[in-house]
């Protein structure tokens, strides 16, 4: 047999009975942060199952789908999941594609995302995340899809985020942000026409900037109404003022004129 031949088959072999312990530390951190009431990681909990996420080329976990041995893709979408997400999930280093989305996590997206390389889709949508959006996904190269809607994440939109030339989805409607929106994520860089619509940025009361329509808050009005006040009070009072000044000056003008005070005096009876 050649060498070459020989070394691939070792591979074969090893792949499909070894498995990853990144993976392994990947799913368990998961598993044990994660509370699941609908029991959809029912099979995760046996320590066997666990232990060889992936046997051979696929994976009999719910949600998980394996690529040469590796953890390549979880998807646990809508299945009322909740408690926060496991930093570990950084040890499935292989991992492209990330679905937690409609289920009830809450706290932060986890920094240590970042060092998933090959992540090229995140659907975080429809949770409780809170926090900020850590800016160090922008270390995550591949990324084609962000979708964070339906969340109540805070805090501003790094600028770094618009550094991925890739992204070709975004989405962080309906959470709390704040501050203005990324030029790099508002304009294509060609500045012909937006790079995501405003219905990527929606419903996020102090975001700001093209693509969204001008604010329209509560603020804003009340600052107009007292710009308003206090402009017609000043208009007011010059119009009163001017008005003043031209009688005074009339009637100065009546009393310093002679022969009308003789006229008067003359009416005057004499006593
Ligand atoms: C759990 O695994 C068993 C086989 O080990 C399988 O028959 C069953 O359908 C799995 N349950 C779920 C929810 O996938
Ligand atoms: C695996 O996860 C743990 C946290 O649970 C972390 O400390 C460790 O650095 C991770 N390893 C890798 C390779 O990401
Ligand atoms: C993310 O998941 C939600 C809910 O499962 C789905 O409706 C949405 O289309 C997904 N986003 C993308 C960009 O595929
Ligand atoms: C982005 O594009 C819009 C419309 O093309 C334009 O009005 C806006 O000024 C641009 N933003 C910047 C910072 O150039
Ligand atoms: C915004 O862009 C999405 C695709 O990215 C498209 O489906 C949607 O119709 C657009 N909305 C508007 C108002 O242009």
């Amino acid at each position: 047999m050649p060498p070459l031949l020989l070394l691939f088959l070792l591979h074969l072999f090893s792949t499909s009975l070894m498995a990853d312990p990144d993976d392994q530390r990947c799913l368990s951190g998961l598993f044990h942060s994660l509370s699941d009431p609908t029991g959809a990681l029912q099979n995760w909990s046996s320590p066997s199952s666990l232990s060889s996420p992936c046997n051979g080329f696929t994976s009999f976990l719910p949600g998980v789908t394996c690529n040469n041995g590796r953890v390549y893709k979880l998807s646990l979408s809508g299945h009322s999941l909740s408690g926060q997400l496991s930093p570990s999930l950084s040890n499935c280093t292989n991992l492209q594609s990330l679905d937690l989305s409609s289920n009830e996590l809450t706290g932060p997206i986890p920094v240590s995302l970042s060092s998933l390389l090959n992540l090229a889709v995140l659907n975080l949508s429809a949770n409780r995340l809170s926090s900020e959006i850590p800016p160090s996904l922008s270390l995550c190269a591949y990324l084609n899809v962000i979708d964070l809607h339906s969340n109540e994440l805070t805090g501003q939109i790094p600028d770094q985020i618009g550094l991925l030339v890739r992204l070709s989805t975004f989405d962080v409607s309906n959470n709390k942000l704040s501050g203005p929106i990324p030029y790099l994520l508002a304009n294509k860089t060609n500045g012909l026409g937006p790079r995501f619509n405003a219905s990527s940025f929606m419903g996020n009361k102090e975001l700001y900037g093209y693509p969204l329509p001008p604010m329209k808050n509560k603020g804003l009005s009340v600052l107009a109404i007292v710009f308003i006040g206090l402009g017609s009070g000043l208009v007011s009072l010059i119009l009163s003022f001017t008005a003043v000044c031209i009688w005074l000056r009339f009637t100065n003008q009546e009393s310093s004129n002679p022969g009308e005070e003789g006229k008067i005096s003359h009416l005057m009876p004499d006593y």
